[in-house]
């Protein structure tokens, strides 16, 4: 608890106005640092759910039951560290889908050479990120491999290897003395179009199976250590590998 701290009792809603309604709105002005406590009679996991969805993945929480009652600490999700990989490999998407986005508003706004840094630090950090997710976590989770067609690692390795591919292409391209924009842009289209089906696939289906076989394992904690130390972002202007 602290100054910031709000508490938002859903068991007296103001009058005429619905539970999901109240909580959204608090959450929705929820300011960097602070806090809401959140106290319901009934289970809050769908309606947390819920506003999570409607507030894009910004919020954070930490559920404790207390005979009948609910207290939910809920916080902004910048303001707290990852703990599981679901939170911390989606977190990392979300900045390699920032940095795409830079690259290619510096790649519409300047010569293909100027956005050339912008470019190679995404195709750098996206090979960073399938490197952990190949080297690290695939091998931690044996099980998952099999023949099956519809198996969640080896597909995750195959797309791996096509992204990978595009990657070195566009790398290629900017390494040309006068880089094409056109062509830049139609290889960039197709690079985010590829990951962003990837990424929904991994953080729908990959990672929750990840973060369940990994609360049984008592090892977790030194994994998820290893993979937030090779996902940390290095400094901008680092040699591209
Ligand atoms: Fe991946
Ligand atoms: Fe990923």
């Amino acid at each position: 608890m602290n100054s910031k701290t709000r508490y938002l009792d859903l068991r007296s809603s103001p009058a005429g106005m619905q539970v999901h309604t109240y909580a959204f709105y608090a959450l929705r002005d929820l300011e960097p640092g602070a806090e809401v406590v959140l106290i319901s009679a009934e289970d809050p996991a769908l309606l947390l759910k819920q506003l999570q969805l409607q507030l894009r993945n910004r919020l954070w929480w930490q559920s404790v039951r207390e005979q009948q009652v609910w207290r939910v600490s809920i916080r902004r999700r910048e303001d707290t560290e990852a703990s599981t990989l679901q939170d911390l490999l989606s977190r990392d998407h979300e900045r390699l889908d920032a940095l795409l986005v830079r690259a290619l508003a510096q790649l519409r706004a300047c010569s293909a050479s100027a956005a050339t840094p912008e470019v190679m630090e995404f195709l750098q950090e996206l090979r960073r990120h399938i490197e952990v997710e190949n080297g690290l976590l695939a091998p931690a989770f044996p099980t998952l491999y099999g023949p099956e067609e519809d198996n969640p690692v080896a597909t995750m390795l195959r797309e791996h290897e096509d992204i990978v591919k595009q990657t070195k292409i566009i790398e290629e391209l900017f390494h040309e003395a006068a880089p094409d924009p056109a062509e830049a842009e139609i290889w960039f289209g197709l690079l985010a179009a590829a990951l962003s089906k990837h990424e929904y696939r991994e953080e729908t289906r990959l990672f929750p199976l990840w973060d369940t076989l990994l609360s049984r394992n008592p090892d977790a904690d030194t994994l998820i250590q290893q993979v937030r130390a090779g996902l940390a972002p290095r400094a901008s202007g680092a040699p591209v590998t």
